[in-house]
């Protein structure tokens, strides 16, 4: 399989995996040649990756670090939890978060159990979710990202449990916020900019009045969006007092978020999202946390269609971990000229490396 930009579909492409909606129901099924329709279904929906079948990548396989199943009951407890939220009543919310707090902590230890069986960098490029549930899927792959950083950072279970619980939940304040300035496409006003903000304090108070949920998951609520510097929000707290748990999810929040589709602007493929928080490192971002999450996922993921420097084209077809910069190539074409496809490890052959990736059409701008 190979790893293809939605904008980069063609008429008569068929995917390698289903495609499904945050109800379970498939947008379009595996080996079915695309249509036009369903090329712009899939656009309208803010899909941004999907895996399509071709000869020349056949036999490269990827497995998802969670579950196809395991995601769809996840995003339903999560849905359902967000939504309950909404509710005028105060007292009622406090209540419901209680009621649920039995249900996060399953959601969790899944996640956990998956990401601990899960040998293979992390890649969760191909995620499926239409623009309106954007949050859920988020909260979703901030918990894998977190929980699998919190694991190589050798944290124990508590810790783990109570980052996984704050991870799943630490947007929850987002849903006081209405949706058309969540998803507005031009810019926000200074007003609408200090109302998304309240979401961290909003989340944490919430979360803190809650019996089930522990107050450190309640702080990476009101800390994820802080910065070493001071200049993140809603406190501008510094490096030194902020959280391990908050430094953690500062990292796993920016990462998915600037490579995920969002209505304003396109994603970045994962090299370019970790560069992103590498250019914040000691100033934004925990430098340790960085480097260790460069280890955690997928740079250049199975199936992206890469050029290496002497000019040879081909598709990432496995992972090294312990190098995870560094993968095996299945070499398509020398000097433009289709070949008989044979592997390139970048681990044995260090002169070389990956020079770009061609996923990335113009059209999908950062
Ligand atoms: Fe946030």
């Amino acid at each position: 399989m190979r790893l293809r930009s939605v904008h980069s579909l063609g008429i008569g492409d068929c995917l390698a995996k289903a495609i499904y909606n945050e109800n379970g129901q498939a947008l379009v099924n595996a080996g079915v040649p695309l249509s036009l329709n369903m090329i712009e279904r899939l656009n309208s929906k803010g899909i941004t990756f999907v895996y399509i079948d071709d000869e020349e990548s056949q036999h490269i396989e990827f497995e998802e670090v969670i579950t196809e199943k395991t995601r769809q009951k996840s995003i339903k407890t999560i849905k359902k939890s967000f939504q309950l939220i909404t509710d005028p009543s105060v007292i009622k919310k406090t209540f419901q978060i209680d009621q649920l707090g039995h249900s996060f902590r399953q959601v969790v230890n899944t996640i956990l159990e998956e990401v601990r069986s899960h040998k293979e960098a992390i890649s969760l490029l191909v995620t499926i979710y239409s623009y309106d549930s954007y949050v859920f899927h988020h909260s979703l792959n901030v918990t894998v990202y977190a929980l699998a950083l919190g694991e190589k950072l050798g944290l124990n279970e508590k810790q783990l449990q109570e980052l996984g619980l704050g991870a799943l939940l630490h947007d929850i304040g987002k849903m006081m916020i209405p949706s058309h300035i969540l998803n507005k496409q031009e810019p926000l006003t200074d007003k609408e900019f200090s109302l998304i903000k309240e979401h961290a304090t909003t989340g944490f108070n919430l979360l803190r009045k809650s019996h089930s949920i522990p107050l450190l998951s309640a702080h990476c609520a009101f800390q994820h969006h802080e910065r070493l510097n001071g200049s993140g929000y809603p406190r501008g707290i510094e490096e030194k007092d902020i959280h391990l748990f908050g430094k953690i999810l500062g990292v796993a929040d920016v990462f998915d978020a600037v490579t995920s589709n969002r209505v304003y602007r396109k994603a970045m493929l994962p090299h370019e999202g970790l560069e992103l928080l590498y250019a914040g490192v000691d100033e934004l971002f925990d430098r340790k946390m960085v480097e260790v999450f460069a280890k955690t996922i997928a740079i250049y993921p199975i199936g992206l269609e890469v050029v290496i420097s002497d000019g040879r084209e081909g598709i990432v077809s496995k992972q090294n971990p312990e190098m995870n910069a560094r993968p095996v190539i299945r070499v398509l074409k020398e000097s433009g000229e289709t070949i008989s496809p044979y592997e390139v490890d970048l681990t044995k052959e260090l002169n070389l490396m990956i020079m770009k990736c061609e996923t990335r059409l113009s059209k999908a701008a950062s």
